[in-house]
């Protein structure tokens, strides 16, 4: 007797790919198996296949039928900023209205949302960030990163650690700390003494992230701070994440290659190299289209009533030749109150086929599989297929093309997290904040 058989999947999506991810062409090739089943005990996936056979092989305690609709692994959600304080929806309006120096306003907004989660307590930080796990939970995405970066000092920094560490939710989280964001406006001209205390704060980080991030461009840090932060993270035993190349073309790419980084996220001003570089790592390219959707990067914009060419025009084809040079990719939210305040990955694959012009079946790959190399975790989870944590989505819709063609609304109707039933129809079961760890 196992515990769960979930059976009658119009179609199941595996998402299954060689180890690292699914890459180069292999990455339009999506296994489905129509008329689905998954077999699931302790907490893991033991056999996929047809309905008919599974039905055969496996008694269970619990029966879910898909009644023909579709079954996914559940989603990856690889780069947020969820732990943050505020809102950014008044400056966002004189961004829509008129376009400020991009440069600048993505500085400034950051500082604003640091002096607002500065003075908000543990418990206000953590309340808020659950109810985001809920909502992320309820769109389908069943593990997420989360990193700090708000805090900008020791204090607040390691407050926002341990929120990240101490949430237990449903969803599973992995911490990162991100000292090196931005450099806060007290130390405007003592560069080299914030690194120092980004550095200096790496041991008391550790208890609480398995990841360091540092961001890598013209308003983050230069390469030789982000080297001297990484070096010292390494011998602690961090794993990298880099922001890279987002505002300006920074070498970030390669650098986050060099360094053996697990992602590299943004890489909107990518170069050649940098793709040559990644392609020779094992480093996986984040792409965060609900940032390009959210900032207007892709739009015209008008000065003084002339039209003026997108900022970022160049952005599908741009990524048509990330993915053709052999890069691994994942898709992220980047949830943070500035850049992209949404939770939900179904927004994030919804504008990665409208934006980057990305086909059904790259999508979902960089939804779950790939995204899960983003976190190091894509042989624990990511697709539905023996020995993977049984995360599990059952759709509103038949057809994995759906999720993607429609947009703007919740199309999950069902979450089975490591094999436990904790959305049904559309709702949580209780208790939604119980750990399951
Ligand atoms: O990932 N690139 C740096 N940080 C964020 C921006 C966060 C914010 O605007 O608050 C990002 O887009
Ligand atoms: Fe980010």
């Amino acid at each position: 007797m196992i515990d769960l058989l979930v059976t009658n999947a119009s179609e199941l999506v595996t998402c299954r790919a060689e180890p690292g991810g699914a890459v180069g062409r292999a990455i339009e090739r999506l296994e489905v198996i129509p008329d689905g089943a998954v077999a699931v005990d302790r907490g893991r996936v033991i056999a996929v296949g047809p309905t008919r056979r599974l039905r055969r092989m496996y008694r269970a305690r619990r029966m879910l039928s898909a009644r023909g609709r579709l079954v996914s692994p559940g989603l990856v959600d690889p780069h947020t900023h969820l732990v943050f304080a505020g809102s950014r929806h008044h400056e966002y309006e004189t961004i829509v209205t008129g376009r400020s120096n991009p440069g600048r306003r993505l500085e400034g907004g950051i500082r604003s949302t640091v002096s607002q989660t500065r003075a908000a307590s543990h418990a206000a930080l953590r309340t808020r960030a659950l109810d985001d796990l809920d909502v992320m939970l309820l769109h389908g995405t069943t593990t997420v990163e989360i990193k700090s970066g708000y805090g900008l000092d020791q204090a607040t920094e390691l407050r926002l650690l341990r929120v990240i560490h101490g949430l237990r939710h449903s969803v599973d989280v992995v911490g990162t700390f991100m000292g090196a964001h931005v450099l806060p406006a007290e130390y405007a001209d003592k560069r080299d003494a914030y690194v120092d205390l980004v550095i200096r704060t790496l041991p008391k980080a550790r208890r609480y992230a398995e990841y360091c991030d540092m961001w890598r461009d013209t308003i983050g840090f230069t390469e030789t701070e982000c080297l001297r932060v990484a070096a010292a993270a390494v011998r602690l035993g961090f794993k990298l994440k880099l922001h890279v190349d987002q505002v300006s073309p920074a070498g970030g790419a390669e650098l986050a290659a060099r360094l053996g980084a697990t992602s590299a996220d943004h890489l909107d001003y990518i170069s050649a190299r940098g793709i040559r570089a990644m392609r020779r790592s094992r480093t996986v390219g984040v792409l965060l289209p609900t940032v390009t959707y959210h900032m207007l990067e892709m739009m015209p914009r008008t000065e003084r009533g002339r039209s003026k060419p997108a900022e970022k025009a160049f952005w599908p084809a741009l990524i048509r030749s990330m993915i053709d040079g052999g890069m691994r990719l994942a898709l992220s939210t980047d949830y943070n109150p500035g850049t992209s305040p949404t939770p939900s990955m179904q927004a994030v694959m919804q504008a990665a086929a409208r934006l980057y012009r990305l086909g059904y079946a790259e999508i979902w790959h960089m939804s779950t599989i790939n995204a899960a190399w983003a976190l190091d975790r894509g042989s624990d989870r990511g697709s539905v297929e023996p020995g993977k944590r049984a995360d599990l989505l059952v759709w509103r819709v038949p057809e994995h093309g759906m999720v993607i063609n429609r947009f703007g609304v919740n199309l999950v109707d069902t979450v089975v997290k490591n094999g436990r039933v904790v959305v049904e129809a559309g709702r949580m079961t209780a208790p939604p904040r119980a750990s399951l760890r």
